[in-house]
């Protein structure tokens, strides 16, 4: 039986530092989904958004997950966007620990205002709340964890992770 950690959010939310930080704690590997994306089909992000589309993009991004998590215990960094698909969202509701980072708007922005160029989805900090309004009960309902990261720095939030999920097991 594996033993999945699943870290949702939206982008900026920290999953991608939180996920090799709590893979190296707990000797779990981790992957970064969009990562593999981009190295399997050679593209990134926002070429595959252009070159193809975003429902192109969320076809490949669910069919990769479901398909990896069939493998051992991994601790996967998702994209903002994996809960907009039914199936994903039952398999981080049946399948191991799933973590959501939650951070205010404002949070969130200032840590990826920046990175448009990486972000086909980051126009502006309106459509940024958007998104997290049509998706926020997504990650809720999908969530064995929630931890707030505004104020919390990486250390401390892999600790509080690391330690509930001891006294779960
Ligand atoms: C997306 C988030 C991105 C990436 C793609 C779509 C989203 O990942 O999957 O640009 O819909 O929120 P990050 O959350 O790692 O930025």
């Amino acid at each position: 039986m594996n033993n999945h950690i699943f870290i949702i959010g939206m982008m900026g939310s920290g999953k991608s530092t939180i996920a090799p930080l709590l893979s190296d704690k707990l000797k779990i590997p981790y992957i970064d989904i969009d990562q593999d994306l981009e190295e399997i089909l050679n593209c990134n992000i926002v070429d595959i958004f252009k070159q193809h589309s975003e429902e192109r993009f969320r076809i490949l991004e669910s069919r990769y997950f479901l398909e990896h998590i069939k493998n051992s215990s991994t601790i996967y960094s998702t994209g903002g966007g994996i809960v907009l698909d039914k199936q994903n969202r039952n398999a981080l509701k049946k399948i191991g620990l799933t973590v959501f980072l939650k951070a205010s708007i404002q949070t969130l922005y200032n840590r990826i205002n920046n990175d448009t160029k990486k972000r086909p989805l980051l126009k502006n900090k309106l459509l940024l709340e958007k998104l997290l309004n049509q998706r926020i009960q997504y990650y809720i309902d999908c969530a064995d964890l929630v931890v707030d990261t505004d104020k919390q720095n990486p250390k401390k939030i892999v600790n509080y992770i690391i330690n509930k999920f001891n006294n779960e097991n």
